[in-house]
């Protein structure tokens, strides 16, 4: 067997740093747990995830429960050590319930009722998907205050949109309440536009496909709505009998653009996310930008609910992580604030949708070769749980993330080729390859604190984010408006201004036109020079404060020798107003430019492909972890004699990293 029988894990049932893996006891005779039990236990586990698709064993018929199973799967694995997080198994409403309700199926675009057995198949607004959480969700909440479950997690990656005729009157309700009158909203939305003007509420549709941008924004915030408030129903059903400290959490898709995470989040304890490759490997310099948006939603560490064994079964190519890969993986999210990671899943299942799946366990109940892997992370997190206790990331760069900004641009995009994603993570890259700590924040978060605030895209505008941009600049920050900032407002209607609209006279500049590039066209810049893709804007300066930093070379005519990004002062601060969509060199030089004004440094030089992030305690203590993302091995020069914490040896002036190479550093006393 391809593992050690070394089973002295101090962490186990008390640490801060969780491992563990998605369990389905439900499938397996239970004579087979005590050997599922032992290998969990023997690769360092101290949690394990299980019940958030077994609705139909844990109430095979109406209002009959089967509970003793759970209760036992808990007691087995707490024996070992291993602490519980329970799922409420609503993403999997059973077949004796839908063929009971069957217009709690939802109804998919082209207004067909979607298919029982494939999960999330539910309506989210249906009363009697409803009634039947309650039940369910309210029998488990009562049934399982066992000690050894620390927490819960609702329901499972939201995701599924309706378009039945209860969502579609109870969107026309939403309407009603969000605008007052129809005459509101017909101005709100300029509905004289090809005759869209309402004379009653009930004429309102579901977009479907492109229609109205701001019917397609008010869509999206009901979708938001609809979800916020079956999560609010199990919450209040869950919470008052939870014992103390018990918390409640949903495993979110990073950027999945379904709902407003920031809105769901705000009602649960914790935030937690699902995070896989699908094909290819993992790009450390992107990937951590998810951890750290998922960090952003509650604004505090968060648990990696579920992660790649290795390989997916559903994308193209569904190759495995290199060796090393997931252990690195495993790192790069503690080092953004993950405080557990949890592998999906734990062993084959016979049946089902997802046999080819990587697993810890295979489908013989063997461990795999990856096992090795994950019981080495077993030792390294019972070795660092101490000393990551209460331990976060502090950044002192901020990168607002807008949903109603996001979808505007995703609808009309205006080059295909401009994702609002991807452009945020052109901010975030450069800073990512200098080990600069970011904070992935909403708009409405304060900033204070903060030295430099990147604004990517933030399109929709509202008279409060201005306020507070302001203020930040007025505290001596620098601010980085980009290309496509402050033309809507929050109805997405067209502000009746130039971009960036209310933002003009801080940045000092306006747009005088906007072009999307079939070509890259050549930029020359003051300390930087190369070529602005998918988009360009042409600048006017406002007044001789502003100091421009680029310009257009020759190209459409319009732009040659035009100004693309300039940088004003303004009360004590600064704001760059970026035009230009540059490639990553030349966004390189611009960015380190910038930090390098506002005087943010790395807390270490390393070679590319090298990544140190600092998690601090509460009493100021701080570890560095550093992971080599490379198959190649790399030195890294210290600035200091450290102790490293995984070999609880001492180093010198510098040390040599591995393929996928992992080490935890302080400084030496
Ligand atoms: C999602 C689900 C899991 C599982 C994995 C497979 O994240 O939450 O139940 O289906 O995908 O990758
Ligand atoms: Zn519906």
């Amino acid at each position: 067997m391809p593992h050690n029988q070394n089973t002295d894990y101090p962490n186990q049932g008390h640490s801060t740093l969780y491992l563990g893996a998605a369990y389905y006891p439900e499938h397996w005779p239970e004579k087979r747990w005590p050997e599922d039990v032992r290998l969990m236990s023997e690769a360092g586990f101290n949690v394990a995830r299980m019940a958030e698709f077994a609705w139909s064993t844990l109430e095979p018929a109406e209002g009959e429960f089967d509970f003793d199973w759970l209760d036992r799967a808990i007691s087995q694995l707490a024996s070992a050590g291993i602490v519980s997080v329970l799922g409420t198994p609503t993403a999997a409403p059973p077949a004796w319930l839908v063929q009971q309700y069957p217009e709690m199926l939802a109804v998919d675009e082209s207004g067909r009722r979607v298919q029982f057995g494939n999960r999330c198949h539910y309506c989210v607004n249906a009363p009697e998907l409803h009634d039947a959480t309650r039940r369910i969700v309210g029998a488990m909440a009562e049934h399982f205050t066992n000690p050894h479950v620390i927490g819960w997690q609702l329901d499972n990656e939201y995701n599924r949109v309706c378009y039945c005729d209860r969502c579609r009157r109870l969107f026309q309700q939403y309407l009603t309440t969000k605008f007052g009158s129809l005459d509101a909203l017909n101005q709100r939305w300029a509905t004289r536009y090809w005759s869209q003007t309402y004379s009653a509420w009930e004429q309102i549709p579901i977009p479907i496909g492109p229609h109205n941008p701001g019917l397609m924004l008010e869509f999206k915030h009901f979708v938001t709505e609809s979800y916020r408030q079956f999560q609010r129903l199990q919450l209040d059903i869950l919470r008052p009998h939870l014992p103390d400290g018990v918390w409640v959490t949903h495993n979110f898709m990073n950027w999945f653009d379904g709902f407003d995470h920031y809105a769901l989040a705000e009602d649960l304890d914790l935030a937690s996310w699902d995070w896989y490759m699908g094909t290819g490997h993992n790009d450390y310099l992107a990937s951590g930008a998810a951890h750290d948006l998922v960090r952003g939603f509650k604004r505090r560490n968060f648990w990696l609910m579920e992660t790649q064994p290795g390989t997916v079964n559903w994308s193209s190519v569904n190759n495995s992580l290199n060796k090393g890969e997931a252990r690195a993986m495993a790192w790069h999210a503690v080092a953004h604030g993950a405080d557990a990671v949890l592998y999906w899943q734990w062993r084959s299942a016979p049946n089902g949708q997802e046999q080819y799946h990587g697993t810890v366990v295979d489908q013989s109940g063997q461990p795999r070769p990856f096992y090795e892997e994950v019981q080495q992370l077993g030792r390294e997190f019972a070795d660092a749980s101490p000393l990551l206790t209460d331990s976060t990331s502090t950044a002192r760069v901020a990168i607002i993330n807008s949903y109603d900004s996001r979808w505007s641009i995703q609808w009309q995009p205006h080059h295909h080729d401009f994702d609002y994603v991807a452009h945020l993570i052109r901010y975030y890259r450069p800073l990512a390859a200098r080990n600069i700590e970011v904070d992935i924040l909403p708009p409405d978060a304060p900033l204070k604190g903060y030295r430099l605030v990147i604004a990517p895209a933030l399109l929709v505008l509202d008279e409060s984010t201005v306020e507070r941009l302001e203020e930040f600049v007025r505290r001596r920050g620098h601010l980085v408006l980009t290309a496509r900032c402050g033309m809507k407002d929050e109805y997405n209607a067209l502000l009746p201004t130039r971009q960036p609209g209310p933002l003009a006279e801080m940045a000092g500049v306006e747009v005088e036109e906007y072009y999307a590039l079939q070509d890259e066209i050549p930029v020359v810049g003051n300390w930087f020079s190369g070529s602005s893709q998918l988009w360009a804007e042409q600048l006017k300066v406002l007044n001789n404060v502003v100091a421009p930093i680029a310009r257009y070379g020759p190209s459409n005519g319009w732009l040659d020798d035009q100004v693309g990004i300039t940088v004003n002062s303004y009360h004590g601060g600064f704001v760059y107003y970026v035009g230009m969509v540059l490639d990553e060199t030349a966004q390189q030089a611009f960015i380190d430019r910038i930090l390098k004004t506002a005087g943010i440094r790395p807390v270490m030089d390393v070679p590319q492909g090298v990544e140190v992030r600092k998690r601090v305690n509460t009493e100021g203590k701080e570890i560095l972890i550093v992971i080599n993302h490379e198959r190649a091995v790399q030195t890294v020069q210290l600035p200091w004699p450290a102790h490293e914490h995984l070999t609880g040896l001492a180093v010198g002036d510098k040390i040599k990293l591995g393929p996928y190479g992992v080490v935890l550093l302080s400084q030496s006393d």
